[in-house]
């Protein structure tokens, strides 16, 4: 597709991270760009890093997606101009911790950036792409989304409704050219660890990947078509697998009766 025909991408954290690279890689691909984070200073550096590198339009825009009077500004943005072709879901944090020591005003935080700016920011964009028959919806899960450790169940929470939302969203746009796909990431080189208190010098290199080989792996899952990307699993069966299984439980759960191991009635 040629540079005029891309439209502009949304990224959110932009900033930093996987967004930064996601930011890097479409302005690559030719689209402009929306960049959004908290640091003004930073967004703006890369903007003009894009402009100069690409040739492509990219303006910062500045929000704090715990606000839900920010997340409005953006939906609007998502709503009105129709020259928004893509939005990726990008900006998350992590706080980890058991319901003895996590805080709970700062799971309510997480809960507001990682949870309700994604559902928002995806209720503004898949009805107004699907109108225009046109767009791409990016949502960034995680591993956690599928599954948790002792220290993340608040954030596998929220990651594992995200991954429930897309997966379900991807039933709205069957037979329309609108795709909607979910990046599941395991372990990767940012500052999310550090500051979830989770030093990435602390863990095992080997199964951590660096962000632009994250990001390149879930760009190429999408233009694979992929609905679902793990961009570490080597073993594509695994995913079958778990969606077979989720399959069977879910009709093994259709019989208007209580299991006979229960012993009612
Ligand atoms: N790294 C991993 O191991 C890993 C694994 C699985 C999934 N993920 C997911 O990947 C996504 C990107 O994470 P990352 O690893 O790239 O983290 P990161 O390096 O810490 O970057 C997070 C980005 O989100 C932005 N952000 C945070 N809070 C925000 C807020 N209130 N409003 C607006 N923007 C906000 C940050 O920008 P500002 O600070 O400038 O606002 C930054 O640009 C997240 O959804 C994360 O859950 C990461």
């Amino acid at each position: 597709m040629s540079k005029a025909q891309q439209g502009t991408a949304i990224v959110t954290g932009a900033s930093a991270g996987l967004g930064k690279i996601y930011a890097d890689r479409l302005a690559r691909r030719g689209y402009d760009l929306v960049l959004v984070a908290r640091r003004g200073d930073k967004l703006a550096a890369l903007a003009d890093t894009l402009r100069a590198t690409y040739g492509v339009q990219a303006r910062p825009f500045v929000a704090d997606l715990s606000q839900a009077a920010d997340v409005e500004r953006l939906a609007a943005l998502i709503r009105e101009d129709d020259g928004i072709t893509m939005l990726v879901n990008n900006a998350g944090v992590s706080v980890m911790g058991t319901t003895a020591t996590a805080d709970p005003a700062k799971l309510v935080w997480q809960q507001a950036i990682n949870v309700d700016a994604v559902t928002r920011l995806s209720l503004a964009a898949l009805p107004t792409f699907i109108e225009r028959d046109r767009g791409t919806l990016v949502n960034v899960s995680s591993v956690l989304g599928f599954g948790f450790l002792p220290p993340s169940a608040f954030y596998s929470a929220g990651k594992g409704h995200v991954a429930n939302l897309t997966r379900a969203l991807q039933n709205e746009v069957q037979g329309t050219n609108v795709r909607v796909q979910l990046v599941a990431p395991s372990a990767t080189a940012t500052d999310i660890w550090d500051a979830a208190g989770i030093p990435l010098s602390t863990m095992d290199p080997q199964i951590v990947m660096n962000a632009e080989d994250c990001v390149d792996a879930a760009l190429a899952g999408l233009d694979l078509g992929e609905q679902v990307t793990f961009p570490s699993v080597e073993d594509g069966q695994l995913w079958k697998n778990f969606e077979e299984a989720a399959a069977k439980l879910f009709q093994g759960a259709m019989r208007g009766k209580p299991a006979s191991r229960y012993r009612v009635g």
